[in-house]
């Protein structure tokens, strides 16, 4: 183990000069960057061909909510930190192993430049909640079958397409200047290449993309009122889609023939760096949201578009559930109320599991799957005179798990059976989190020997991208490795299988007054 700038990576090989490392190697081998574009950080993994992590570096940039429950960043903090991030990341490297650059991107977010590519206002992200309005009138008006039809998904207040209509009713001077609509890791692609194209896993997330044929939709450009020219052109993730400029090589010290791949949305993305590809693999994400990803060969939608049907970042398909607030729950709560960053200590004195009174609903930016209310808010409910601060703790922990197993409802009752599932993001560094995750699923939870989905996964895109492997399934075979699994057991899935059946009770109780 090794520890680059407070993070601890397992596997990391020391850190050799590049020279000495290709010479050793017997060829020169290549070396290969993913971004991971996130909601509070933007995390930068350097990755050599036969998978091994080499260094990881992480920079902040500030999340603004001008108003309760909007949230926007500043495309420009996105490039300037990865950049930055970039030179960090490559200080010690033989820059000349340097092949490739792809991503894992926060999805949804409108980023919207004028024909002097100057961006025309902050970024809207995929937690902002301020366009109820507008996806009611998608989903009522329009109408969800007919959004179904064009998209194979329905509106949530996330997605791009609801904001594009929401700029154009409260900002129409803003909206009359967009030249181009981008994603936010769209943006870095095209700041760092000059290309200006998408990929068909990130793209899905818009509502403006034909997603079981992987093409733009007509209809819903025309209900947006935007034109074909305004959006990037559509690949697959691990397709190049430019080389680094001249002036941005030149300022990284970098080759100009560096290649810049597609790249994922960052749940596609970590999805590849956990090896959740093929058919029924199955990635739980506990980042700032909290994901159940469901990998598939064919395209599937269920009967009330309550998961998200979206392209995979290997040429396929995947499901997905979405809760807005996840390991940021926990992260509020220690941070904001308990006024700790020990979530170790916090989380060593909680005892109750499966008999824990209090319930909390995670709601903390509104909900996305399945109850797609921007309005709902976070709830602490059961507490007694005897109701402990660790009982408080749990509370958030079981609640994440109970809004993840909603999800996963969805995706039974289309027939779908999981045994087994991957994890990572940040929440799944507890190890408590993933046993009460274990067990409030009834699932095997497979440990992989890097929590770093989405950067490793755009690393491994790049890997893809330049020719060291055939496809996205390959590498996946090749690199990721399983250190471990949590077993489900039977006693607490029982205890928690009546948990959760009460958990299900409180969001139609106290849904009418948000
Ligand atoms: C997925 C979603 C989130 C963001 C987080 O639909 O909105 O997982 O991608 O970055």
């Amino acid at each position: 183990m090794q520890s680059f700038a407070g993070v601890t990576v397992p596997g990391v090989n020391s850190n050799l000069p590049g020279a000495l490392q290709g010479a050793l190697g017997g060829r020169r081998h290549m070396l290969y960057i993913g971004i991971d574009l996130g909601t509070s950080a933007v995390k930068l993994l350097l990755m050599d061909g036969k998978g091994e992590i080499k260094r990881i570096v992480s920079r902040e940039y500030p999340l603004h909510f001008p108003r309760p429950g909007w949230s926007e960043q500043n495309p420009e903090d996105w490039f300037f930190q990865s950049v930055e991030g970039i030179k960090e990341l490559t200080a010690d490297c033989d820059k000349a192993q340097i092949a490739g650059i792809s991503f894992g991107g926060q999805m949804h977010g409108l980023v919207a430049l004028d024909k002097d590519d100057q961006v025309i206002r902050p970024a809207i992200l995929w937690n902002d909640g301020r366009t109820g309005e507008e996806t009611d009138y998608l989903n009522q008006v329009i109408g969800k079958e007919k959004l179904s039809e064009y998209t194979a998904n329905i509106a949530f207040a996330g997605f791009t397409a609801p904001k594009i209509l929401w700029m154009k009713k409260h900002e129409p001077g803003n909206f009359a200047r967009i030249a181009k609509i981008m994603l936010p890791k769209d943006y870095l692609a095209y700041k760092l290449s000059g290309a200006f194209c998408s990929d068909m896993s990130d793209a899905s997330g818009m509502l403006l993309m034909d997603v079981k044929n992987r093409r733009w939709s007509e209809e819903m450009l025309k209900i947006c009122g935007i034109t074909r020219e305004m959006l990037p052109k559509l690949c697959e993730s691990f397709a190049v889609v430019g080389t680094l400029k001249p002036e941005i090589a030149g300022k990284l010290g970098l080759s100009g023939e560096v290649k810049v791949i597609a790249g994922a949305g960052d749940n596609a993305a970590a999805a590849v760096g956990t090896g959740t590809v093929g058919d029924g693999a199955c990635n739980i994400s506990l980042g700032t949201s909290g994901t159940i990803f469901i990998s598939s060969k064919e395209f599937k939608v269920d009967a009330y578009n309550a998961l998200h049907s979206f392209a995979h970042s290997d040429g396929n398909y995947h499901l997905m559930g979405c809760m807005l607030s996840a390991a940021s729950c926990n992260k509020w709560w220690s941070e904001e109320i308990l006024k700790t960053r020990d979530f170790a200590s916090e989380q060593a004195g909680i005892t109750k599991l499966g008999e824990n009174q209090v319930f909390y609903l995670p709601y903390l930016m509104g909900e996305r799957s399945p109850h797609n209310n921007p309005d709902a808010r976070a709830v602490f409910i059961g507490m007694s005179m005897d109701t402990t601060r660790a009982d408080m703790t749990q509370a958030v922990l079981e609640g994440v798990a109970f809004g993840l197993r909603d999800s996963l409802e969805v995706a039974k009752n289309l027939g779908i059976r999981i045994e087994r599932t991957k994890i990572c993001g940040g929440g799944a560094k507890s190890p408590l989190w993933k046993r009460i995750i274990a067990n409030v699923m009834d699932m095997k939870v497979d440990i992989i020997e890097s929590e770093e989905g989405p950067a490793l996964g755009g690393a491994m895109l790049a890997a893809v991208g330049c020719g060291e492997y055939p496809d996205v399934k390959t590498i996946a075979e090749k690199v990721v490795k399983v250190a471990g699994t949590v077993e489900p057991e039977p006693e607490l899935v029982r205890k928690y299988e009546e948990r959760y059946q009460k958990f299900r009770e409180i969001y139609p109780a106290v849904r009418g007054i948000f």
